[in-house]
């Protein structure tokens, strides 16, 4: 099946990212918000990258212009899904949350729409199973920044059919991305290899091996990663780290996943990284 039209919702980070990248690449989109004051903001987060993106000559004007009128808003899921080809949700991780949208999202859409989850950690299987479709359901799952990181993890639920990884590992590539398929187990790949290594680099604060930018410098340096971990900690959000820690925790029970004792000290004081101004480091 070919993507034409989808709809994403949440506009959040990853949500205004996702519907970014799919209308930059010819697929009207239906970007859904709680309130029209949210979608207004999604709408202007994807202008100000857009308009990054023609400053460093990668687009022009017009290429930005297109992209932003293939983008509709609704504040109504309902309307918004109702005769799309694909929906992404992109909400908050939490599971009752996202059961919630997709009970609203299975009830009107078309039998034939694909739905698809961006969930970090949240099992794809369990996610299908509250809705009528799990042959037709499956994660995509991008990428913080998501106009600028190249993977698309896209995760086969128990019951995810082959039409549907076939078709979303084309609209990955359709997107320009490398989609790579991953079986449904806590943290998927990324976040099961990503997560220890972040919660590795707090113990060696808490443990007071090093300063916060002396570790960062270590793995900038000697393993040339883009971004130290507790920077990208920050970049991502520490209460995200955590929950993705205790889903690993929770669904492996093994001791290596515990989340370090300062990480959820940090979480309690409400230091989340970039989003609230300060993590490991002041933004
Ligand atoms: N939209 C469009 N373009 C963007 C952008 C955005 N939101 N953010 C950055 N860019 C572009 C810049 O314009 C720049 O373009 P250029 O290469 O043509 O100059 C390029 O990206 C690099 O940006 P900057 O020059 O501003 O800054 P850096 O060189 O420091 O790069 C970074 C920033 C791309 C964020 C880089 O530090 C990086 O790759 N960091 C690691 C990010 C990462 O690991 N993300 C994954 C997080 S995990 C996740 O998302 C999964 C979840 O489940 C937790």
């Amino acid at each position: 099946m070919d993507i034409k039209k989808a709809a994403v919702i949440g506009g959040g980070t990853m949500g205004n990212g996702i519907c970014h990248v799919f209308a930059m690449n010819e697929i009207t989109i239906h970007l859904v918000e709680m309130n029209q004051e949210l979608a207004n903001k999604a709408v202007a987060t994807i202008d100000q990258n857009l308009d990054r993106m023609v400053t460093k000559e990668k687009i022009d004007e017009s290429k930005k212009e297109e992209t932003l009128d293939r983008i509709i808003t609704f504040t109504d899921t309902a309307e918004a899904v109702a005769k799309v080809d694909l929906v992404v949700e992109a909400v908050p991780e939490n599971f009752e949350l996202k059961k919630k949208v997709f009970a609203e999202v299975d009830q009107a859409a078309l039998d034939k729409t694909i739905l698809a989850t961006n969930t970090s950690s949240i099992s794809i299987t369990k996610l299908a199973a509250t809705t009528s479709r799990p042959g037709q359901f499956i994660g995509m799952h991008f990428f913080n920044p998501v106009p600028v990181m190249k993977l698309v993890e896209v995760v086969r639920g128990l019951d995810t059919n082959e039409e549907t990884v076939n078709t979303i590992t084309e609209t990955a590539r359709l997107l320009d991305k490398n989609p790579v398929e991953v079986a449904d187990y806590p943290g998927f790949v990324s976040n099961r290899v990503l997560m220890p290594m972040i919660n590795e680099a707090i113990y060696c604060i808490y443990e007071g091996v090093a300063e916060p930018q002396d570790v960062d410098q270590v793995m900038k340096l000697g393993m040339a990663h883009p971004m130290g971990p507790l920077r990208l900690a920050d970049f991502i959000g520490l209460d995200v780290c955590l929950d993705i820690l205790n889903v690993l925790h929770d669904g492996f029970k093994d001791p290596k996943y515990r989340p370090c004792p300062l990480l959820v000290k940090m979480v309690d004081a409400g230091k989340l990284g970039d989003k609230t101004g300060e993590g490991f480091y002041e933004h």
